[in-house]
């Protein structure tokens, strides 16, 4: 990983002990994740105790310790959001990526987890795919809305490709 990029956010933030949770949130948006090494340059630069970044870093859930996929799937399997059909739909989601709740795959493409509220439950059934709501899916919806993601992961890819 590049720490320069680390040392970039700490300097937007004045190298400030206080801007601790947004230099964070930061890191966890430019990785979709916080690497042990980046965290380590945090206390080290803002003479901030690890124990005190763990405790942040463990306590609020936005923030993850392990890799994340690219794309984040959010499925609710919330009351209102079960009684439609939410455990379908996460079935759905499971068939058409390969990852299951909680989960992210081998190639960091996607990653899955169960949500209990997002607060559009008249919506129900709800999932979130990177940060876009998608309300009332069926199961042949939610399919749709993942291969239109994986087909564009693979234009990408391809674009990549062509230009080597
Ligand atoms: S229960 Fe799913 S949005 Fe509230």
């Amino acid at each position: 990983m590049e720490l320069g990029k680390i040392d970039q956010i700490i300097d937007k933030h004045g190298g400030e002990p206080g801007a601790l949770i947004q230099i964070l949130l930061d890191i966890q948006s430019e990785h979709n994740w916080l690497p042990q090494e980046a965290l380590a340059r945090v206390s080290e630069t803002l003479e901030v105790p690890m124990s005190r970044i763990q405790h942040i870093t463990t306590f609020y859930k936005t923030f993850s310790l392990t890799p994340k996929g690219r794309h984040q799937i959010h499925v609710c399997m919330g009351t209102a959001c079960h009684v439609r059909g939410a455990q379908d739909i996460l079935a759905t989601v499971q068939a058409v990526t390969g990852v299951g709740p909680g989960e992210t795959d081998p190639d960091l493409n996607f990653s899955v987890e169960t949500v209990s509220c997002l607060g559009c439950c008249a919506l129900g059934p709800v999932i979130v795919v990177d940060e876009e709501y998608h309300g009332n899916v069926v199961q042949a919806k939610t399919a749709e809305i993942l291969k239109k993601l994986i087909e564009s992961e693979s234009a990408e890819v391809l674009e990549i490709c062509a230009c080597q």
